[in-house]
């Protein structure tokens, strides 16, 4: 439970969980294995152009996988799949109810914000933004 008294106060006020995305090498096996060895429903696969990537969403009831492949070279996840020949998890996504209030929040809060001040746009035209791992501990945490 996210706890509501404290919320208010805080640079992110985070209100749920929204995805865990994971590097896959290659996108057809990846929707194939969650969806034969776990039995999960499967989006279509779709192209998310500003990022170079193919996408698939794995339903998990009130949360989801985020798949990721990579189209050529110039992909962000291309370079992870470098270090990760086989995939991983690449990153976190928390809901806020506000993006641009939270955006503020984390520079105010000194969470450096990858990709400049401007929000980014998610494939179904949505705010988010992307956090330095460095000021994370660790984790790149998506915020949406
Ligand atoms: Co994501």
């Amino acid at each position: 439970m996210v706890n509501t008294e404290q919320n208010g106060d805080v640079p992110i006020p985070v209100i749920g969980f929204d995805h865990v995305a994971i590097a896959v090498p290659d996108l057809e096996v990846a929707m194939k294995f969650y969806g034969e060895k776990f039995g999960c429903e499967i989006s279509k696969p779709f192209i998310v152009g500003t990022q170079n990537i193919r996408m698939a969403y794995v339903y998990l009831g009130n949360a989801k996988l985020e798949l990721m492949e990579p189209m050529g070279e110039g992909s962000p996840i291309s370079k992870f799949l470098e270090r990760n020949p086989q995939g991983g998890i690449h990153h976190i996504c928390l809901k806020v109810p506000d993006v641009e209030a939270a955006a503020e929040g984390a520079s105010q809060a000194g969470l450096r914000r990858l990709g400049g001040d401007k929000l980014a746009e998610g494939h179904e035209g949505q705010d988010l933004f992307f956090m330095h791992p460095k000021d994370t501990l660790g984790t790149l945490i998506e915020i949406e």
